[in-house]
């Protein structure tokens, strides 16, 4: 074969899948910073994560934006939010953040504000803020533990959605991506209110996703395990469970924020375009069929 007809053949084959056939170490070993800007999976994107000061949301935030997107930063305080956008602007990451605490309508307008002035546009909303006020008896839940529940962990993503989606429309499409919880699944005990707002952002992720499809808008839904994190930690958020998931499922540590991440960036860039309405569980064992 000549070499202008093997130049052809290589030409024909995508720019970023070349650079993997030619890598001299395994994938993994390499470092984002090899990869071109235009190569990253989410360059020229521009990501909306709440909640993302720490934990799961952290790290959401800082793969989507070593995967080239611009990222908002937010959570309720704005001494987190300086210095989670400090970290990630020394690691060289293209990142601004904005205080928003989620159950508040000014708040969440002030983020879309943000996101609009620094950056244009919204292409992706990853809706990772939570909170669990309660480990006790469901039905002794005071109808303002139930309101704190559903408006931050149901009420918010929906809301906030409602006032990113004429950016998104204006982008040509775009992509969501809720945090729900295994629990959603396989209910823990006395967490009932918090598996019940879980399980409610299933729906929610269903119902989304059908009715956004012809605006070329994806709804997925993650479903951490036992994540290592402040949230998971703390015995007044949530009991230790792994014990018990080592007896049923033989699952044998907690998982890393880090874990949680790469599906979400997965699911917003091109590779996931044909997945909507999914949820999926990133927790060592899957309680689902
Ligand atoms: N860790 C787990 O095992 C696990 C498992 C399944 C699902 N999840 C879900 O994953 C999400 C993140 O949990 P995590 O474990 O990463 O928690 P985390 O480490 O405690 O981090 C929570 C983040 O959310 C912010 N936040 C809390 N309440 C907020 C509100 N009302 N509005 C805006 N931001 C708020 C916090 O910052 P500020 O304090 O500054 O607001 C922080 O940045 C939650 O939805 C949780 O239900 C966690």
């Amino acid at each position: 074969m000549g070499l202008s007809s093997m130049a052809t053949i290589f030409r024909s084959i995508p720019r970023a899948f070349r650079g993997y056939l030619c890598a001299p170490v395994p994938l993994s070993a390499r470092k984002f910073s090899q990869l071109t800007d235009e190569n990253r999976t989410l360059a020229g994107k521009v990501a909306v994560v709440t909640g993302s000061t720490r934990g799961i949301g952290f790290a959401i935030a800082r793969r989507m934006a070593r995967d080239g997107a611009h990222v908002v930063i937010s959570s309720r305080k704005q001494e987190n939010v300086k210095e989670a956008v400090d970290i990630l602007k020394e690691e060289g990451l293209s990142v601004t953040g904005t205080v928003c605490h989620v159950g508040k309508a000014e708040d969440r307008q002030h983020l879309v504000t943000t996101a609009l002035k620094h950056s244009g546009g919204i292409d992706f909303l990853v809706c990772v803020a939570g909170v669990n006020p309660l480990v006790g008896s469901t039905l002794a839940a005071s109808e303002q533990i139930w309101d704190k529940i559903l408006d931050v962990n149901v009420k918010s993503p929906a809301l906030l959605l409602s006032q990113v989606l004429p950016h998104m429309e204006n982008r040509g499409g775009g992509c969501v991506v809720l945090v729900s919880s295994a629990v959603a699944y396989l209910p823990v005990p006395r967490l009932g209110v918090y598996n019940t707002s879980k399980t409610a952002l299933l729906g929610l992720c269903k119902s989304l996703a059908v009715e956004l499809a012809p605006k070329g808008i994806r709804v997925n839904c993650l479903a951490p395990g036992i994540i290592k994190t402040d949230f998971s930690l703390r015995e007044e958020t949530m009991p230790n469970m792994l014990p018990e998931l080592k007896k049923v499922f033989g699952v044998q540590r907690l998982g890393e924020p880090e874990e949680c991440a790469g599906l979400v960036s997965f699911l917003c860039s091109s590779d996931g375009s044909y997945i909507t309405g999914e949820n999926i569980v990133v927790g060592g064992f899957s309680p689902k069929l």
